[in-house]
């Protein structure tokens, strides 16, 4: 039956492309129960804009009950019948964006098995506030390389026997990307910004991952990345990596008894929307996401309802900072949850606290969970778990964050 009834009030635009039709959301993302008829254009932007321009004819609007972008607006076609013109290239760009599944209770167990088989339990230990989850004592220093191991770890849906990976980060991600790539055996390409810190580069250049300077700023690099072959795998906006980050969860099911409130840090949304999808297993579990207050993507993407362009300013929590992918899929999943944020004073002051009670090193992002607690931002019920996401931070940075 095509089309298929719309569950909810979201408005959604169907497309054939030949025989494959398109459901998408006004977000961009795809709603999970078509994928499988939507599998040969979710495949990343440039491929599909490369190879699906010159078939123009084969795509068919079905139904346009709605927008999808504020551009469009001003020009609705009328349902059923699109018209023809500029308005379609349009929205085969829209459709070109990246299209990302949001996961599920099934990506998180495949992601349990992979992550656990590979990486030892973090420990969890006790401290005034609570309990902390050291994820700075994981191999490259941050939880990233559970996101990493669950998107390389190959076999159905992840990564095919032999097919290449791409991402484009010299940060945490791309240094788990590439400690994940040489402890599974795939092939990386990592595409790195002509300008990526040198200290940076040199610690990827340790690992057997084909390494690309390409373009002046992150943008770019990822831009790049996107046209090569290969499965691109997002810092945050991908299903496995999402999945990948919710191990902690799974751990913390061995570790801790609930109920529990569980604060971590929240840049793209990945860490965040991975611990969401174990809660709502799990049952008694809180999560609170916790942004730098200078960069407030995912919030104002819940808050709006779609994906909106943030002001972005300098933070000690560099791995927070920045915009999100269009279409991303993280704010539909932390839709429900409780999101707070904290600013630069309160982050040094948890870096701080926690070298000075614990002796632990821990970057902007990684001491955002504490930053919040210390400053009285979170609700607390039952047994508080706050997560230490990351240590990898620059001496002279550091030494200022003490000072
Ligand atoms: C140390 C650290 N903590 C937290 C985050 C946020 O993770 P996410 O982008 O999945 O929200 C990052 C992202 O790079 C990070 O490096």
């Amino acid at each position: 039956m095509w089309p298929p009834e719309i569950e909810d009030d979201r408005r959604m635009c169907f497309f054939w492309k030949k025989k494959y039709p398109v459901a998408c959301t006004p977000g961009g993302s795809v709603f999970s129960r078509y994928i499988e008829h939507t599998t040969p254009l979710i495949t990343g932007s440039t491929e599909f804009i490369d190879h699906s321009m010159p078939d123009l004819d084969d795509l068919v609007c079905v139904g346009w009950p709605g927008m999808i972008g504020p551009r469009w607006r001003t020009s609705t076609p009328a349902w059923p019948r699109p018209r023809l013109g500029g308005w379609r290239r349009m929205m085969i760009q829209e459709v070109a964006m990246r299209v990302v599944r949001v996961p599920d209770v099934a990506d998180l167990e495949r992601a349990w098995r992979d992550v656990s088989g590979v990486l030892e339990p973090t420990p969890v230990v006790s401290s005034e506030l609570g309990l902390l989850k050291l994820e700075t004592f994981q191999p490259t220093g941050s939880f990233k390389v559970r996101g990493a191991i669950a998107a390389l770890t190959p076999g159905e849906p992840t990564l095919t026997p032999g097919e290449p990976a791409v991402t484009a980060s010299a940060g945490n991600h791309g240094l788990a990307m590439a400690y994940a790539a040489s402890r599974l055996g795939a092939e990386l390409t990592v595409v790195v910004s002509t300008r990526a810190s040198a200290a940076k580069v040199a610690k990827l250049r340790s690992y057997p991952v084909r390494l690309v300077e390409h373009g002046d700023d992150y943008d770019q690099a990822e831009a790049h990345a996107l046209s090569l072959p290969g499965r691109f795998v997002s810092p945050y906006n991908d299903p496995h990596v999402i999945a990948g980050q919710g191990t902690i969860g799974c751990e913390l099911d061995t570790q801790v008894d609930g109920p529990l409130t569980v604060v971590a840090p929240i840049g793209g949304g990945g860490l965040g929307a991975g611990l969401t999808l174990w809660a709502r297993q799990r049952g008694d579990v809180r999560v609170v996401g916790v942004e730098a207050a200078v960069s407030r993507a995912v919030a104002s993407a819940v808050d709006a309802g779609k994906i909106v362009e943030v002001e972005v300013g300098e933070t000690i929590a560099d791995g927070l900072a920045g915009n999100l992918e269009p279409g991303c899929v993280t704010p539909e999943v932390l839709r429900h949850a409780e999101l707070t944020s904290v600013t630069e004073a309160e982050i040094r002051a948890a870096m701080r606290w926690l070298f000075a009670e614990h002796g632990l090193v821990v970057e902007g992002a990684g001491a955002c969970a504490v930053a919040a607690v210390l400053a009285g931002k979170v609700d607390i019920s039952g047994r508080l778990v706050m997560v230490l996401s990351g240590r990898n931070i620059t001496m002279p940075v550091y030494r200022d964050a003490l000072a």
